[in-house]
């Protein structure tokens, strides 16, 4: 017995291994952690449990027969993030730079099978060449397979994908398919095709960090949601992620202690809104003010920034905030924004996480380039997600809630179960200014009249009073008592049951 002991510890040790000490060495030469130090990071400590690791692929082609390396290039299993299940697959990038073959795919899809039966999150800690040049149809086989769970786990699971090394191809794809995507910077790139294929075809010269680095896809295309200096950080932000998230859509996200009384006030909400109109204010510093301890994880923080989208908790419940920033396009609502928004509002629905919507929106954004750009159906995106949301939804609109942005953004029309104004809000068809010279055009030569007629339609309109009158909104707050009725507003909302009418699923304008 002591003998196959020892032989299965060789062989554990071999596989420990995976491309060699000289490749390993490479891995950490650039920066980067191997598949398994990543792996120990991201779990609690001695919690990981390995399985496949002694799977080989069944290629024979191109000299691969002679060429097989237990575990073949990804390492699998599950454990614990502060205590709480996970599970995880780290591609090896030392093992045949992390390209995925046949049975480099099946040890993935056994995991995603398995977590959706159990009922919990599948992490990706992505670094691969794509799919397994040597292997073929095989290799695409296995991506499309793994495709296939990514979208059945889609709304059940959470899944979250890391990048760390290079993902081209297919790898991408699996990647995108996920509820969160964070990269590591200058170690880690996303595109469907490299810079070389891009040159022939397009004739464009750009290098694999413009095309699909950490930044453009933090700042220009929206596919990442964070990047991270380095592993550690990027992992170590992976674990905080995962506290606010619930296991699945069976389950409520953790409860978490707080400092904060959940009757707090906050005084200096009262002055934070600029009497001007004109005059912007950081949406991000009201959020602070007014979650647990200040703590607000924020999502795609450099990406369409006119609107804020991120988890924070309420008397230690998990939270989403969907906030417009009047600091960025005076917080008007865009191509950009509204998808950004969306897809952040179907997570929460999907993960039972209520919605609290700050409104400070002049409208949608004017002009040719977004009519061009379909802002008639990316800007119904938002709407759809807001309309189909049961999860409980509490809004508060702090100073402009204009037109359609205004029905939009969690209204009460769509089901929004608390909407709350402050003293400041503006709710209308739009701005007096504009409101007036349609309205009033035959005066527009004289400035006098145009600036009663303006004073007048403010005083009728540009308040939260007219939609108070109607029930559109359900009080008028002090700003200071914000925290305290929106922790009180969900209390109310713990047990809320609504449904949406039975279909196969909607069809939301993509
Ligand atoms: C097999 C691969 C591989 C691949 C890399 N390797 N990519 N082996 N299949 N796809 C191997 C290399 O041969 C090398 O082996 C080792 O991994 C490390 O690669 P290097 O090139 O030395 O590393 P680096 O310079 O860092 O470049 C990394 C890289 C590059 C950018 C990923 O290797 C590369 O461009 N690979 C090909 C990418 C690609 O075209 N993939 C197919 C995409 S198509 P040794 O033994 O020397 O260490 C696709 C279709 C799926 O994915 C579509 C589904 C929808």
């Amino acid at each position: 017995m002591q003998e196959i002991i020892q032989q299965l510890e060789d062989k554990r040790a071999k596989a420990r291994l995976g491309g060699g000490q000289k490749r390993i060495d490479g891995q950490h030469a650039r920066g980067k952690l191997t598949a398994r130090e990543r792996i120990e990071l991201l779990l609690d400590d001695g919690s990981f449990e390995e399985w496949d690791m002694f799977v080989e692929h069944r290629s024979a082609d191109f000299g691969m027969a002679a060429n097989k390396i237990p575990g073949d290039g990804v390492v699998t299993g599950y454990g614990m993030i502060n205590g709480r299940l996970a599970f995880v697959f780290s591609q090896d990038f030392t093992v045949f730079g992390g390209a995925l073959s046949e049975a480099h795919a099946e040890k993935i899809c056994k995991i995603m099978d398995q977590a959706i039966k159990v009922g919990a999150p599948v992490i990706g800690l992505n670094d691969s060449g794509g799919a397994r040049i040597q292997e073929g149809v095989a290799s695409l086989g296995g991506y499309a397979d793994v495709f296939q769970r990514n979208v059945l786990a889609s709304g059940v699971v959470p899944q979250i994908s890391m990048i760390m090394g290079p993902c081209a191809g297919g790898a991408v794809y699996s990647p995108a398919m996920t509820d969160f995507i964070f990269m590591v910077e200058d170690s880690s790139y996303m595109f469907v095709t490299g810079p070389e294929v891009v040159k022939t075809v397009t004739h464009e010269s750009v290098t694999a960090e413009e095309l699909g680095g950490a930044l453009t896809h933090t700042t220009k295309s929206g596919v990442a949601d964070l990047a991270f200096e380095n592993d550690v950080e990027a992992l170590l932000m992976l674990r905080r992620l995962y506290s606010y998230l619930p296991l699945s859509n069976r389950e409520k996200a953790p409860v978490r202690a707080c400092q904060d009384t959940p009757d707090r006030r906050e005084p200096s909400l009262d002055t934070l809104v600029p009497a001007n109109p004109n005059q912007p204010y950081d949406m991000k510093e009201l959020i602070t003010k007014i979650v647990d301890d200040g703590d607000f994880f924020e999502l795609q923080p450099d990406y369409a920034k006119n609107i804020v989208i991120g988890f924070a908790r309420m008397e230690g419940r998990t939270v989403g905030i969907v906030a417009n920033q009047p600091l960025v396009l005076a917080g008007c609502l865009d191509i950009k924004s509204s998808i950004k928004g969306a897809r952040f509002v179907r997570f929460c629905d999907a993960f039972n996480i209520p919605v609290i919507t700050f409104v400070d929106v002049p409208g949608f954004m004017p002009g040719t380039s977004q009519e061009y750009g379909g802002i008639i159906k990316h800007g119904a995106k938002l709407l759809f997600a807001y309309a189909e949301c049961t999860v409980p939804k509490v809004t508060v609109i702090t100073r402009k809630a204009y037109g359609g942005a205004y029905d939009v953004m969690s209204s009460k029309h769509l089901r929004g179960d608390v909407n709350l104004a402050w003293p400041s809000a503006e709710i209308a068809v739009m701005g007096a200014k504009g409101a007036v010279e349609i309205i009033f055009r035959e005066d527009k030569n004289d400035p006098e009249k145009l600036a009663a007629r303006e004073a007048e339609y403010k005083e009728r309109f540009a308040n939260p009073f007219v939609a108070g009158s109607r029930g559109f909104i359900d009080d008028v707050i002090p700003p200071h008592d914000t925290s305290k009725r929106i922790c009180r507003s969900l209390v109310m909302l713990r047990e809320k049951k609504l449904e949406n009418p039975w279909r196969k699923h909607g069809n939301i304008p993509l």
